[in-house]
């Protein structure tokens, strides 16, 4: 029989290949042998409770059922329900609102805003800048779009912003194209918990603003704060976006907002791209590419979700006791990733510096061994390219104990072999 490619020449040989579902069945594996108690799944990328079951904020889920049925089976609007749109860039800044002119479209997704950024503001063929650390969906719409991802070194030998490599890359690119798209993923970056200092966006800023006076160039940063409520105090995690306070027109800056994780909503798939610029013009072409955009992907975007964000955060008191139910939950999580770092440095397990978020990564040269060899302890972590990531948002406070220990053994072993 003669195997026909039916796909198109550009889509036939697309496969997703997803690390964190490998190992996520391999853990499924070993608890059906034995038993849920004795294994530690650190593959799991939402917060769980203690007990293993989904983390749903209560005042969340309460506001959502009290929807009328209207509004959650109505259309949305294509660009957003405008309410939704206005609560979307009162949250994403907090009380740190650059001087610019805003706007928002909403997305499936923080997914959906990441896609908008490289399908719009990345010319096909060439390249979009990220760190070599990376959330590996940033490639595959960089595929599915036509672009190609590049990379700089996020870390120096220091385990700081590597912002000598940054600067390297972003010249290299900017020699052979004239747009750039460069995507930070900071604070709580996954997966490595690190996120940009003050000083490390002044050291960005001032790498890519000499390039707005030569004719033609056209730089774009996308910050991508997915995981923004789990790494901080809410103004002291935003303060950074002040920095964007009257830049060059041409220097455009894209935030992508996204419900699932700072409301537990993952699978509404509900998010915002948000536009920050000195120039009314760029703002109001944003609108416009953006909500072509939503009309040929999903025609427009969850209605229920947005009206749940809409309801919660216009009640000052039900947004307080929401915000106090994410506080905990917050807290939680940095609990256990506290455990996994301090045990780290007493057993002297190399970790990446973690500030926040879900996940913490531990370099290592080969992942997959040194993954393999936890199994036998009936660890499972997720191996990546460069390393392997650990989920503080989904092992329980008990079970966090002795991964590191595990860990730095299972490191120990592969070196001896
Ligand atoms: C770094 C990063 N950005 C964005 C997202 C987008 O999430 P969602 O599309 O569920 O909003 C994720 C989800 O895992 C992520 O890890």
């Amino acid at each position: 029989m003669i195997v026909l490619a039916m796909a198109a020449a550009h889509s036939s040989n697309r496969m997703l290949k997803d690390a964190i579902f490998e190992a996520n069945q391999a853990c499924m594996d070993a608890m059906a042998v034995h038993g849920a108690d004795a294994v530690t799944n650190a593959t799991i990328g939402v917060v769980l409770d203690e007990e293993g079951k989904l983390a749903v904020l209560p005042t969340m889920e309460k506001v959502y059922r009290s929807l009328a049925m209207s509004e959650l089976a109505a259309y949305a609007p294509i660009v957003g329900l405008p309410d939704y749109l206005n609560s979307v860039i009162d949250l994403t800044f907090a009380d740190n609102k650059p001087e610019a002119h805003f706007s928002a479209i909403a997305t499936a997704g923080g997914t959906g805003a990441i896609h908008h950024a490289i399908a719009n503001y990345a010319e096909r063929g060439e390249a979009v800048l990220t760190s070599d650390w990376f959330w590996g969906n940033y490639n595959v719409i960089c595929v599915e779009t036509g672009k190609r991802l590049e990379t700089f070194t996020l870390f120096d030998e220091g385990q700081n912003f590597n912002i000598a490599d940054f600067k390297n890359k972003v010249d290299e690119l900017l020699k052979k194209q004239d747009s750039l798209l460069i995507i930070l993923n900071t604070p709580a970056h996954n997966p490595t918990g690190f996120a940009l200092s003050e000083s490390d966006w002044d050291a960005v800023l001032d790498i890519v603003k000499p390039y707005t006076t030569s004719k033609g160039k056209r730089i774009s940063i996308l910050v991508d704060i997915a995981y923004i409520d789990f790494a901080g105090e809410k103004n002291e995690t935003r303060k950074f976006m002040r920095k964007f306070s009257n830049l060059p027109e041409n220097l455009f800056v894209m935030i992508s907002f996204s419900m699932s994780k700072s409301y537990t909503l993952y699978g509404q798939r509900t998010g915002a791209l948000v536009a920050v610029s000195s120039s009314k013009a760029v703002v109001d072409e944003f609108n416009q590419v953006g909500k072509y955009s939503n009309r040929a992907i999903w025609s427009n975007v969850n209605r229920g979700a947005q009206a749940l964000l809409v309801k919660l955060q216009q009640d000052k008191t039900t947004y307080a006791a929401f915000e106090h139910e994410r506080q905990e939950l917050y807290n939680l999580v940095q609990s256990r990733a506290n455990i996994f770092v301090n045990e780290a440095k007493q057993c002297g397990l190399n970790f990446l510096p973690y500030k926040g978020g879900f996940f913490i990564a531990v370099p290592a040269k080969d992942p997959a061994a040194i993954c393999n060899k936890l199994h036998d302890e009936l660890v499972f972590a997720v191996p990546l390219k460069l390393g392997i990531r650990v989920a503080a948002c989904s092992v329980s406070l008990d079970k966090m104990k002795g991964i590191a220990a595990k860990m730095k053994a299972a490191f120990d072993k592969c070196n001896k072999a």
